[in-house]
């Protein structure tokens, strides 16, 4: 049997922090680290040298706020990733992450209405984010990615109106070759609990229903998908990727729109873990079967974390 997956469709995540010659093991993350920027070139090397040219950067900084300003500030640890590698390796397409959760002292993707007034402990579900304030930092956060050479910004804090408010901010600043690929729909999954000891970014409070999808509905998954579409998104995508592969199905029958999907964290790591004590013939038969149905299921793009050990099999036939 073969697979239709090629290389050069798969993106890899990877998480940046400040300083220098650190590589950082992640609590329940098996195989994945926390890079400085040298440690991380040395990584995308290996990475580039398997065949994948494609990377998603997830930044965390050395302290947070309640307003997340570690995101865009000058200097901010992802605009250093991205320039460095595209120094190093020009043809490596850099996508960057643009949401505040990593960056706020209180984990959720916006800023809190209460932010600037009082504490922010017993906030009921119903809206507390300020999406204005919101989009006008995920805005600052994309020029300033962009201005370090990110190829494509993706907005996954589904504020309302984020790829509008990204694609216009990057338009007046004078980045129109910047692309955008959307988080559009994005469930409230419990699929994630890997990526938030990674990132340090669990909610202090609350959790992200009241601005994730449930994961009951997929009506509502679609409709942000078109949203995207219309706000003017490059590539759309759907996460998590294994538990919904009927949306990414409906999504490309529907839109027929470039479309990724986003195997995270808490799929990668019960695989990882499931097929320890399997033999490599094993493995490389399940790792495959998997990515093969996210992309029967419709998906151009595979953000997984599985990147570096299936990179060798792509272009051999099983
Ligand atoms: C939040 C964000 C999350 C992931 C990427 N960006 C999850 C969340 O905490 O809501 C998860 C990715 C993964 O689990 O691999 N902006």
């Amino acid at each position: 049997m073969s697979t239709n997956i090629k290389a050069g469709n798969i993106i890899q995540p990877y998480f940046v922090i400040g300083g220098k010659h650190r590589k950082e093991k992640i609590k329940s993350f098996p195989g994945q680290y926390r890079f400085s920027v040298d440690t991380l070139i040395d990584d995308i090397g290996t990475l580039k040298a398997l065949g994948i040219n494609k990377v998603l950067l997830f930044g965390i900084p050395d302290s947070k706020d309640k307003y997340g300003s570690a995101a865009y500030e000058k200097d901010n640890v992802v605009s250093l990733a991205v320039k460095r590698i595209k120094q190093r390796f020009p043809g490596v397409t850099v996508f960057s992450d643009i949401c505040l959760c990593a960056y706020t002292d209180h984990g959720h993707c916006g800023v809190l209405k209460s932010a600037r007034t009082q504490d922010t402990r017993d906030k009921t579900q119903e809206s507390f984010i300020d999406n204005k304030a919101t989009l006008e930092a995920l805005a600052k956060m994309a020029v300033a990615h962009a201005e370090a050479g990110a190829d494509y910004v993706a907005p996954s804090a589904m504020a309302k109106g984020q790829v509008r408010a990204i694609r216009k901010a990057l338009d007046k600043n004078g980045y129109r070759e910047t692309k955008i690929m959307g988080y559009s729909a994005k469930f409230a999954s419990n699929f994630y609990w890997p990526f938030r000891n990674a990132a340090g970014s669990s909610p202090k409070f609350g959790d992200r229903s009241s601005y994730q999808l449930d994961y009951a509905s997929a009506e509502a998954a679609l409709r942000e998908i078109q949203d995207d579409i219309e706000e003017g998104a490059d590539i759309v995508m759907v996460k998590p990727a294994l538990a919904y592969l009927d949306i990414i199905y409906r999504a490309k029958q529907k839109f027929g729109f470039p479309l990724a999907a986003y195997n995270v964290s808490g799929e990668y790591a019960l695989l990882k873990n499931g097929l320890k004590d399997a033999g490599n013939k094993e493995k490389k038969g399940v790792l495959l079967e998997i990515l093969a149905a996210i992309n029967r299921a419709g998906a151009d793009y595979i953000i997984t974390y599985h990147a570096k050990e299936i990179a060798k099999w792509l272009t051999t036939k099983i």
